[in-house]
């Protein structure tokens, strides 16, 4: 008969990470029911646009998304396409599926997440036309590979990996092509902070040493020292799950340094309240107009506690240090 290995606390541990892909990939379907920003793509990862969240998660929502594909996409326009994207921790994400509406897709996008979340979403591909037709359409021959656990098609790629693991993760890139004398974009959307500073410190060096032209975008929490970035930690933790990088979330300074001590050249932060200053102001008007926000101190706070770190290495001198909000 066959053996299950026993549940363990780190199983328990890593199941409360996995879980906060359904919370973030809820929260976006919801802000986009609502018009906060247009994502054709998320319904078919989640059905129900769940119940109603505050205007003020919406609007820092619409602030993270947009300011992560402001810099996606100025990374883009640099290289002309002529790049990798690499997205750690990717969960539902749907930006293969804009940039290919956009016709901005990178030569190959990698996503990488845990084998369960990689498998949940393949299933949504292989059994939805709306996500798997795009697929389709830019792959060249009869190879492509959508079984359980991965996804490999030319422009599109779904690992199935522990990003702790780096000889593992390294591994697998590899065995899907990576290329590491391309213009490569790393990005880190809610992700690094549930890494020790150790593990994610221990990532961000091997990009850097891997690739000789690169950039970095992470998106997570800062300021967390504080009450506010307290009760913030004391709410996961109440639902087993550990912010295991806290550590390096107490500052813009902390969050740069991370980058700079792993072979990085330059780097950039924002907390989340200078980012929504800086897009595009007239969407910014469209998009305050959709709900009433009472609580406008809430939002302060709330954009406070989150933060974009972009860090560049620009072996090739396409230009990297200009991208920025
Ligand atoms: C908060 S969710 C964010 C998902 C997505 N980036 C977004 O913003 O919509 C964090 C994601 O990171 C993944 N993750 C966290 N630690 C990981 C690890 N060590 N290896 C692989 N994936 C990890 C989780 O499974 C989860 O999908």
């Amino acid at each position: 008969m066959a053996c299950k290995a026993p549940f363990t606390d780190s199983d328990a541990a890593d199941e409360a990470v996995r879980s906060t892909c359904d919370d973030a990939s809820t929260c976006k379907r919801f802000a986009t029911s609502k018009g906060y920003w247009t994502d054709p793509y998320i319904q078919y990862f989640v059905r129900q646009t769940g119940e109603r969240k505050a205007p003020e998660i919406n609007r820092g929502y619409y602030a993270r998304v947009q300011g992560m594909n402001q810099l996606l996409d100025a990374f883009l326009k640099k290289t002309q396409c002529e790049c990798q994207v690499v997205n750690f921790g990717a969960g539902l994400d749907t930006t293969f599926w804009r940039l290919k509406a956009e016709n901005m897709l990178p030569k190959k996008l990698f996503e990488v997440d845990f084998p369960t979340i990689v498998a949940r979403k393949i299933h949504h591909i292989r059994t939805k036309p709306p996500l798997s037709k795009p697929l389709i359409e830019t792959h060249s021959s009869d190879s492509l590979l959508l079984d359980g656990h991965s996804l490999d098609s030319d422009r599109f790629c779904i690992i199935g990996a522990d990003l702790r693991d780096l000889q593992g993760l390294e591994e697998k890139l590899r065995k899907f092509h990576i290329n590491t004398e391309l213009p490569t974009l790393f990005m880190s959307e809610c992700v690094l902070v549930y890494m020790t500073a150790e593990q994610s410190s221990r990532l961000v060096h091997w990009a850097a040493h891997t690739f000789n032209t690169a950039m970095f975008i992470n998106y997570e929490q800062v300021n967390m020292a504080d009450r506010f970035g307290q009760i913030m930690i004391e709410n996961l933790q109440r639902r087993q799950c550990t912010l295991a990088g806290v550590d390096v979330c107490q500052s813009l300074d902390s969050q740069k340094e991370r980058f700079l001590s792993t072979g990085w050249e330059s780097v950039n932060a924002l907390d989340m309240m200078a980012v929504y200053s800086l897009l595009p102001q007239e969407d910014i008007s469209r998009m305050e107009r959709l709900e009433f926000l009472d609580e406008k101190e809430l939002l302060q706070q709330l954009l406070q506690h989150y933060s974009i770190c972009w860090a560049v290495k620009d072996g090739l001198c396409l230009g990297f240090s200009q991208i920025g909000f």
